[in-house]
């Protein structure tokens, strides 16, 4: 069973994706993304929320993503426990905008099985999915 939120908390988020977007460092494609991390609702995370923008690199595979930059974040910000409720993603180039491949194994590390992601569809539209779907036998290793 994945989290369900109401239209509010849907709203909230990918509010603050759209916020940090602007920041984006994005010369090169011009692409800005936002991403928006709700963090578990515990006594250490009280289910804030953690955004990141795309920053962008000359040596172009060294871009970082908007998804990355935000967990990078809130592993900063509430350590190493983090676990992820949702995540909302949007860009301000009106465009479809699922994470990308390693953006997904990103947010796997530090989902829960019923963590949903939010992005835009070529409509424009907010759909939502879980990561457990998007990326399916992923890889995984065993935590010490
Ligand atoms: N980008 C993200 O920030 N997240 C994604 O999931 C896909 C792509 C960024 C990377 C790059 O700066 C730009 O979008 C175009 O690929």
């Amino acid at each position: 069973m994945a989290f369900t939120f109401t239209s509010d908390e849907i709203a909230a988020l990918t509010q603050r994706a759209a916020q940090v977007a602007e920041n984006s460092y994005s010369p090169y494609s011009h692409f800005r993304v936002g991403a928006a991390i709700l963090l578990a609702a515990d006594e250490r995370q009280k289910g804030a929320i953690v955004a990141g923008t795309n920053v962008e690199n000359a040596s172009y595979r060294l871009t970082c993503c908007a998804e990355q930059s935000a967990i990078a974040a809130a592993v900063a910000l509430y350590g190493p426990q983090i676990r992820i409720r949702a995540v909302a993603i949007v860009n301000l180039n009106h465009e479809a905008c699922a994470p990308c491949g390693a953006c997904r194994q990103t947010i796997l590390e530090f989902a829960t099985p019923e963590t949903v992601v939010f992005f835009p569809n070529a409509a424009g539209e907010t759909v939502s999915s879980t990561i457990a779907k998007m990326l399916p036998a992923a890889f995984n290793l065993q935590r010490e």
